[in-house]
Order: structure tokens, then C-alpha cells, then sequence
């Protein structure tokens, strides 16, 4: 059979990026370019200037690509694109280039779902890893459990009432000042810290076990810092970190080894910002090991936003036949 080259692009959020892909699984190259050091002095991403930055970079950063890969337009089989969900002013700016491209070199267009991206990831550094299996999909704007079937096939079994799991690290670093984006802070502080100092609530639902809840436990650390501040105690952050993130980190484990039993599933991944934590993996490896679960995760560059992920979901999506036509758009709250 031939092989099939796909140009990937990803511009949901604040990452510019490109990826050439073959075969679904093999990398020939990953460029991002982070907006990250410009969000910073807004303390979280600021749409309008995360829509301008795409359009500045877009170009350099599918030359960059094509250029590692050692290839041009013209080898590509198809192009894949990040079309929702996310900021509608920068997903366009992706699907813009990705139908231009398609148009001037006549080549399939592909839209992909970025959290169908996210869980693909889990494909590249895992070559035996097929469906079905069970995925926590933890990011700055999303939390799911869901069985992934057949490729691009999904059962939603939990997700988030309030916050996503990233954006409760990114609230609760901010609260303890430690800057945007906060949940790489939050992992490295809590190594100095007594995860067991404070009760922090886990957030639980009645009636819907996998579901999520993470307002309730943000809430609780800023109770915590008013009343330190009121009653003139010392405020350890490294202990406020290590207990919040305990709190996060053990609901995530027991909802996913939960439903892996429900549901029989004996492969679970994760995927997502959030998939990078250390006390997550730690957890998720030890719980998964009790239980004769296989545990895969993703790299750290493979789990925040990149476009070799999207490469990897459109090439199933492009085997199951996936075409999307010239009046693809971006949906800023496409369902998976
Ligand atoms: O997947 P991602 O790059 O973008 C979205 O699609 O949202 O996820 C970004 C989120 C941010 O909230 C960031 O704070 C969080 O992932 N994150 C982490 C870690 N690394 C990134 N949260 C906890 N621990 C980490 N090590
Ligand atoms: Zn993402």
C-alpha cells in the first residue's frame, strides 16, 4: 500500500504549529511556536492577540515543517487542520491556510477535532496501542473520560460541570502567585510540599460518577488564603500546591480506574495539558498497576497543544474517508 503524507496544522489556542506526519505514527517533523512569553503579561491568553500572532507566524511555521520533514507541498497527500473546539479568530486562521493550501495544490482537506487530536498523541509513541480503550482528557478548557472504540470513535462517559482541570491549576497558581500558565508551576512546587497538609474537597457528583467537578476545590484553596490572611497565619504555598493538586489528581484516578472497571477496559491513556503532571502519571501508573491495567501517556511535547497530534487523528479520519469541502469552518464549540 502507499503511504500517505499529511501536513498538520494546529492553531486552536495560543501554540502556532505544523506537522508533517506519514502513516499516521511517524514524526518527520513538529514545529510549535509557543505564544506563551506574550499571554504571560495578561496572565492568561488574550484571543484578539492570540488570533494576530497565527496570522504572523502561520507561514514560517508550515516552511519550518515541510523543511525538517525534507519534503515540499507537492508530497503531501492531504491536509489536516485543528477546526474546533477553541477561539474561533484563531482556529480560522488555521483552517484559512489549510483550505488555501488544499485549494492551490488540489489536495483532501481533512478537519479535525482538536480533543480527537490530543487522545491521537497517545498513538505516536505507542505503536501497539489500537481501540478500543479508555481516555482522560485533561486540558486548560477540557476534562473527559471516554472510550475510544474504532478510530474517531468516541463514548463520552464523563466531563467537567465547571472548571476544566488545567484551568483550575491555572486559577489556583494564580491565587498563590505563581504566574501563567500555571500548572507546570504548581506540579514543580508541590515536590516541596505535604500534599496531605490541608483537606482540600474532592470534587464529587451525585448521580454521575464520572462526571467532574473542580470549582469547589478552587474555592476552597482561596477560602484557605483569606482565612491565613484574616488570621495572620503563614501562608506555605508549596503545601497549598501539593494538597490542591492531591485533591485534583485523586478524583482523575478514581473516576478513570472506576470506569475502566465498569466498563471492562484493561488500556487506559491519558492526554491533554494536564497529562504532563507528575503526581497524575505517578498516580494513574501505580492505580493502573493494582489493577492490571496497561497505562500509556504521551510525551510532554506530544501533550500540550502540537500539530503532530492533529496529523495523526486526520490520518484515520482520511483512511475512514473524511473529506471536508470549501466551506469548512472554525466551530468554536465543535462536540466530539
Ligand atoms: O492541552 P493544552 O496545551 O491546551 C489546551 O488545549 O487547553 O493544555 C494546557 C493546560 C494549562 O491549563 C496548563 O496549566 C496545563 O495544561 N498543564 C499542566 C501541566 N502542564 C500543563 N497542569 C498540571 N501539571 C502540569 N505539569
Ligand atoms: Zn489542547
Amino acid at each position: 500500500i502507499d503511504d500517505v503524507v499529511i501536513l498538520a496544522i494546529e492553531s486552536s489556542c495560543d501554540e502556532t504549529a505544523a506537522a508533517v506526519v506519514k502513516n499516521g505514527r511517524q514524526i518527520l517533523s513538529n514545529v510549535i511556536s509557543s505564544q506563551i512569553e506574550l499571554h504571560k503579561l495578561y496572565g492568561g491568553v488574550v484571543p484578539e492577540i492570540a488570533s494576530r500572532k497565527h496570522i504572523e507566524k502561520i507561514n514560517q511555521v508550515i516552511e519550518e515543517a515541510l523543511e525538517q520533514a525534507g519534503a515540499v507541498l507537492d508530497d503531501m497527500d492531504a491536509v489536516g487542520v485543528t477546526y474546533g473546539p477553541g477561539l474561533v479568530g484563531a482556529l480560522l486562521v488555521g483552517v484559512a491556510e489549510a483550505k488555501a493550501i488544499s485549494y492551490a495544490k488540489k489536495l483532501p482537506l481533512v478537519g479535525v477535532h482538536h480533543i480527537e487530536g490530543h487522545i491521537s498523541a497517545n498513538y505516536i509513541e505507542h505503536p501497539e496501542l489500537e481501540p478500543p480503550f479508555l481516555c482522560l482528557v485533561v486540558s486548560g478548557g477540557h476534562t473527559h473520560l471516554v472510550i475510544v472504540k474504532e478510530y474517531g470513535e468516541f463514548q463520552i462517559l464523563g466531563r467537567t460541570r465547571d472548571d476544566a482541570a488545567g484551568e483550575a491549576f491555572d486559577k489556583v497558581a494564580r491565587a498563590i502567585g505563581l504566574g501563567y500558565p500555571g500548572g507546570p508551576k504548581i506540579d514543580k512546587l508541590s515536590l516541596e510540599g505535604n500534599p496531605y497538609a490541608i483537606d482540600f474537597p474532592k470534587g464529587k457528583i451525585e448521580d454521575a460518577p464520572y462526571d467532574f467537578s473542580f470549582s469547589g476545590v478552587k474555592s476552597a484553596v482561596l477560602n484557605h488564603l483569606n482565612r491565613c490572611r484574616m488570621q495572620g497565619e503563614e501562608i506555605v504555598a508549596a503545601d497549598i500546591a501539593a494538597s490542591f493538586q492531591r485533591s485534583v489528581v485523586e478524583v482523575l484516578v478514581e473516576h478513570a480506574i472506576s470506569a475502566a472497571k465498569d466498563y471492562h477496559m484493561d488500556k487506559l491513556a491519558i492526554a491533554g495539558g494536564v497529562a504532563s503532571n507528575g503526581a497524575l502519571r505517578r498516580g494513574m501508573e501505580k492505580a493502573c498497576q493494582e489493577n492490571g491495567i496497561h497505562f500509556y501517556y504521551p510525551s510532554p511535547i506530544l501533550c500540550t497543544d502540537n500539530a503532530a497530534m492533529i496529523g495523526t487523528a486526520a490520518y484515520y479520519e482520511y483512511k475512514k474517508g473524511t473529506r471536508h469541502g470549501w466551506d469548512l469552518n472554525a466551530v468554536p464549540n465543535l462536540k466530539l
